[in-house]
């Protein structure tokens, strides 16, 4: 089954960048977000993003109208009613999620995949808000989901091996590589990136090195492309910190993953990282980045 028409849900950072991807492959995409702000900033973007892209020659222009003529923006989740597969890109909270998902199946046809790109959270759960729970899955994708190769495909224990091969196949044809896990705590890549945050994030408070000295020493002399606290900044700092807590208490509070302060603090502050301008680095024009 060829999937033509996908909805997003959320034109936040990883909304956006499905829709790319997806528009990118031929697909005919529809993207909703609750805030119009939202939809238009995410439109402003892909238009910078398409004009690199030009730039540099990767596509010419008929190229780049064609990827943006697929992505229409709408206002209400009812215009994904024609998708053929949704996929979720909203606030990483379940219970906002369930009822995202429970409303719109009720205006899309029987066989439509319902994927949420959940970080951390249940699949099972999620399915569990639907009448048809075999249809949901977890697509997962990395931030810059244009960028990054690897999807991870979580079936929950609902999921109907037909939605898991339909899922497959789709990420596969979109150019990714996908990685089929389990319907567990962040899947592999977030559970294996937990220590990777949270020892860095201890080291700091415990006065051992500053944020600037702890990423250049793993980007030096651990080849790490980015360090801990450059990636949280690029992840954002609530969703990264609420995917810490996810982690942290579907383990049964095993203290491996217990969230920081630290983090806790800067998402409570609105230092979320490049998308508040202002993280553990700075992000506004004139700042100067601090090297050891
Ligand atoms: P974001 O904060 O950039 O965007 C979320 C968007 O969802 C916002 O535009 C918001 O207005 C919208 N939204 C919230 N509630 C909504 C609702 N009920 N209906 C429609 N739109 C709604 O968040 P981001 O970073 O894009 O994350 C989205 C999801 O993707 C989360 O589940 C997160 O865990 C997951 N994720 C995030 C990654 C990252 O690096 N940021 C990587 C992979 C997954």
């Amino acid at each position: 089954m060829i999937l033509k028409n996908i909805g997003i849900i959320g034109a936040g950072t990883m909304g956006a960048g499905i829709a790319q991807v997806a528009a990118t492959a031929g697909c005919t995409v529809k993207i909703y977000d609750t805030k119009t702000d939202a939809l238009e900033t995410s439109k402003a973007d892909l238009e910078r993003i398409m004009d690199r892209l030009v730039e540099k020659g990767r596509i010419d222009s008929e190229e780049k109208e064609r990827i943006q003529n697929n992505i229409k923006y709408v206002n209400t989740l009812k215009e994904l009613k024609d998708s053929d597969m949704t996929i979720e890109a909203i606030v990483e909270n379940l219970d906002v999620k369930k009822n995202v998902f429970s409303t719109l199946e009720k205006f899309v046809s029987d066989d439509c995949i319902l994927a949420s790109n959940t970080s951390s959270l249940s699949i099972a759960s999620i399915a569990s808000s639907l009448e048809k729970p075999e249809r949901c899955i977890g697509i997962h994708f990395f931030n810059p989901a244009p960028l990054m190769k690897l999807v991870e495909v979580i079936p929950a224990i609902q999921t109907s091996i037909e939605v898991l091969n339909t899922s497959v196949k789709t990420i596969k044809d979109w150019g990714k590589t996908v990685a089929v896990a389990k319907d567990t705590p962040g899947f592999i890549v977030n559970r294996v990136a937990r220590p990777f945050y949270g020892e860095a994030l201890r080291i700091y408070e415990e006065g051992i090195a500053d944020f600037a000295t702890i990423d250049w020493t793993m980007k030096n002399f651990g080849g790490f492309k980015m360090g801990p606290f450059e990636l949280m900044d690029f992840i954002g700092n609530d969703v990264n910190y609420t995917v810490t807590e996810t982690v942290f208490k579907a383990f049964y509070y095993d203290p491996r993953y217990k969230p920081s302060f630290t983090q806790k603090r800067f998402a409570e502050a609105g230092y979320l990282g490049r998308k508040s301008g202002r993280g553990y680095y700075n992000y506004s024009k004139n700042a100067v980045k601090a090297e050891p």
